[in-house]
């Protein structure tokens, strides 16, 4: 092979894993305000995508984040989820806990999760979940996790897939913020 033929071959294979979609969505198709959903490529609706984590968040503490993705019929799954302020703007950080099933990248200063290959869960049916951690490092108001879930044939292919979105605030732990507030005041004072 001369050089212009190895670089042409991994021209293709890179484009051929970048185009792997089943392992791994584009970034910015969690139904977030102002961006796309999978149903961009994916031609179905249905399913439910359920977010759930905690009610309230202390800076400097790790949650768990779940998304569990449901459909009686379908028989493969995928998701991508953002972590967002009130600005639309990336609260905390992630971290993957679980390898193997989602994944994250990061654009536009947005972390999004989203599953792997394996993390489709080919030939399962009935639901799929996947977890990850966040951690808030400042209060920024109520913060709200976006995801999009795909409820799919397994037929390696966008169409007969349903997609669904779902959403989970998260609010300042009001009992944390007091004594910070409270010592405030007390300054004003002394
Ligand atoms: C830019 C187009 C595009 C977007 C947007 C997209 N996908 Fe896909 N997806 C594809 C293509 C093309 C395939 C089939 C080829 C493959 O398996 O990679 C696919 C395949 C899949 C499969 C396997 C389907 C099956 O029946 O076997 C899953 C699951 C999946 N995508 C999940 C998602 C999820 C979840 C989202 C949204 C967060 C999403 N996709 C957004 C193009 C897209």
């Amino acid at each position: 092979m001369n050089k212009s033929t190895v670089v042409l071959v991994s021209f293709f294979m890179v484009s051929a894993s970048a185009f792997a979609f089943s392992g791994g969505p584009p970034d910015g198709k969690t139904g977030a305000p102002g961006e796309g959903t999978c149903n961009d490529c994916h031609d179905g609706s249905g399913g439910t995508t359920t977010v759930s984590g905690p009610d309230t968040y202390v800076p400097g503490t790790a949650y768990t984040i779940e998304v569990e993705v449901a459909d009686s019929s379908a028989m493969r799954w995928g998701f991508e989820a953002v972590v967002l302020d009130e600005n639309g703007d990336q609260a905390g950080s992630v971290t993957i806990t679980d390898p193997t099933n989602p994944q994250d990248s990061t654009s536009g200063g947005k972390t999004y999760v989203k599953h792997t290959s394996a993390g489709t869960f080919p030939g399962t049916g009935g639901s799929a979940t996947w977890s990850f951690d966040w951690e808030p490092d400042a209060y920024v108001g109520i913060v709200t996790v976006y995801a999009a879930g795909n409820s799919a044939n397994n037929d390696g292919s966008t169409t007969g897939d349903k997609t669904s979105l779902g959403t989970w605030n998260i609010d300042p732990d009001d009992t944390a913020v007091e004594p910070a507030s409270f010592g405030k005041v007390k300054s004003m004072y002394n």
